[in-house]
């Protein structure tokens, strides 16, 4: 029995995989995964699913409540923990470039059951951020609906009952808001699944139209505001501790647990390493060149919002309006800055829009990727690993993905989810962090087209952190995580444990 549990996923040296060849699955006559995507493509794919909600909704709070202006030092932190897990996801997804991602690494480094528990947990992850995300850009849908309104004097807000989640939780309670269902976010994730289902091809081509939209409006953003950068406004650049985790270092290390979000979602560029042209070649660059990217594109935004404005005042969920706004209360009315700095916001409104939508985008895209593994390898029933004989996506997963995503984003509020998320994450990472280290011992041989340098240091460092990240959250939030744990298992051993391949006899 123990050894069934820990049985490990044979893995035999990849041969070099070039455009239009199939590697996963049966591929005697069947439908395959299309391999399309290059390396601009997947770092596209990565800055689609890195930068949205993190940092146009959570940098408010990390700042005003936890970091203050050391805000930048939480996102370097957290940037260091999703470097090194980074560079650990890079040597896998170039070594085992399959869909599967953490749970396919996990299969072949720690044993089934360890792959199922961080399969089941990236459904926290991705599932859970595509719904937690929706529910961030109804909130940008409906202020863009109340710009509209007073601009035009027509009425063009929707009731609220119809733009906010019937349920929220508090002090591990769920109760009700009175609002009936949230109607934005249930759209934005029907229309984003039924790109999913049109085409791998479809969903990047338009992934890299809107991240296009969300960089330019971002470094717009850093150009038009830099002269108005009040430099006192970074002293002290690490406020004294005000108690518990309020300021001090104790705050720049809370607020790097929350801004972690913001750094979600670079992994998700693995779980296109069977769509990939040259997986081996492109994996690394996607992986680290998007994380890089958003990176130093974060630590920008962080600075330039504490210069913007006094820490305190960015307490709100759209800090970037919100210290625009602050300038905007600087300027003379009527003066050329005050138009820039209006239009800016306006600007703002639909990168927060497209930011989103490519979270959204690419978080529905990797989840049905996942399943499509863990159905091939008989760990989830057969219909998630059946492909569109057309589109060649795997259809059934991304409807069942999508409704589940839209049910949750309907009903639920963004903090319980973005807690969850951020611990489903950080297990994936840690994970992944072992794996490589565990691999480098027991299969030196196999070839690897990128290598974690000094792995006996990142490895252990990776795992650590995300581990210590894990627990902050952890604390509060365990009956949540041990409830999903509990679920997930029972689901393994009345179906997973019974179906596995690994143990089915050849016929
Ligand atoms: N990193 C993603 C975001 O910030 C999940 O929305």
């Amino acid at each position: 029995m123990i050894e069934n549990l820990f049985a490990t996923h044979p893995i035999k040296a990849m041969p070099h995989v070039d455009a239009g060849e199939p590697v996963e699955g049966d591929i005697g006559g069947e439908v395959t995964l299309k391999r399309v995507l290059t390396a601009k493509h997947l770092i596209m794919l990565g800055i689609g699913a890195v930068i949205g909600a993190g940092i146009f909704v959570l940098t408010g709070t990390a700042a005003a409540q936890f970091a203050g202006p050391a805000l930048t030092i939480s996102f370097i932190l957290a940037g260091v923990a999703c470097g090194l897990a980074g560079l650990c996801y890079a040597e896998f997804a170039a070594m085992l470039p399959v869909s599967g991602s953490a749970y396919s690494y996990s299969y072949a480094t720690l044993g089934e059951v360890v792959a199922w528990f961080v399969g089941w947990n990236l459904v926290l992850e991705y599932l859970f951020a595509a719904s937690t995300v929706a529910v961030g850009w109804s909130g940008y849908f409906n202020e863009l609906l109340s710009m509209l309104t007073s601009a035009t004097g027509w009425n063009f807000s929707l009731p609220a009952a119809l733009a906010a989640a019937p349920f929220t939780y508090v002090d591990h309670h769920i109760v009700a808001t009175g609002a009936f269902l949230n109607i934005p976010a249930i759209v934005i994730i029907a229309a984003i699944s039924y790109l999913c289902y049109c085409g791998i091809t479809q969903s990047a081509t338009v992934n890299a139209v809107i991240v296009a939209i969300k960089v330019i409006v971002i470094l717009l953003f850093l150009v038009v505001t830099f002269k108005f950068i009040n430099t006192d406004f970074w002293h002290p650049y690490i406020p004294p501790n005000e108690g518990g985790d309020a300021f001090g270092w104790a705050g720049v290390v809370r607020g790097a647990t929350l801004v972690f979000f913001a750094y979600i979602g670079f992994d998700a560029v693995s779980t296109a390493a069977g769509e990939a042209k040259n997986p081996q070649r492109d994996m690394p660059i996607g992986i680290l060149g998007s994380l890089a990217i958003c990176t130093i594109l974060y630590i920008a935004m962080a600075a330039a919002l504490t210069g913007l404005a006094p820490f305190r005042e960015l307490n709100t969920p759209e800090p970037v309006a919100t210290a625009l706004n602050y300038v905007l209360g600087t300027v003379a009315a009527g003066s050329t800055a005050s138009y820039v700095l209006s239009g800016m916001k306006i600007l703002v409104v639909f990168a927060a829009l497209a930011g989103l939508s490519s979270v959204v985008l690419v978080m529905l895209m990797g989840q049905p990727r996942i399943f499509y593994t863990m159905s091939n390898d008989g760990l989830m029933p057969k219909p998630f690993g059946k492909l569109h004989p057309k589109h060649r996506t795997p259809y059934v997963g991304t409807i069942i993905v999508g409704l589940i995503a839209a049910t949750l984003a309907g009903l639920f509020p963004v903090g319980v989810l973005g807690d969850l998320v951020s611990m489903g994450t950080l297990l994936a990472f840690s994970t992944v962090c072992i794996g490589v280290a565990v691999l480098r011992r027991t299969r030196p041989e196999i070839p690897r087209a990128f290598r974690v340098p000094m792995y006996w240091l990142v490895c252990p460092l990776g795992a650590a952190i995300c581990l210590f990240l894990f627990w902050q959250a952890f604390k509060t939030l365990w009956p949540l995580l041990i409830g999903w744990t509990v679920l997930g298992f029972c689901i393994y051993g009345f179906y997973g444990y019974r179906h596995s391949r690994l143990r089915r006899k050849p016929a």
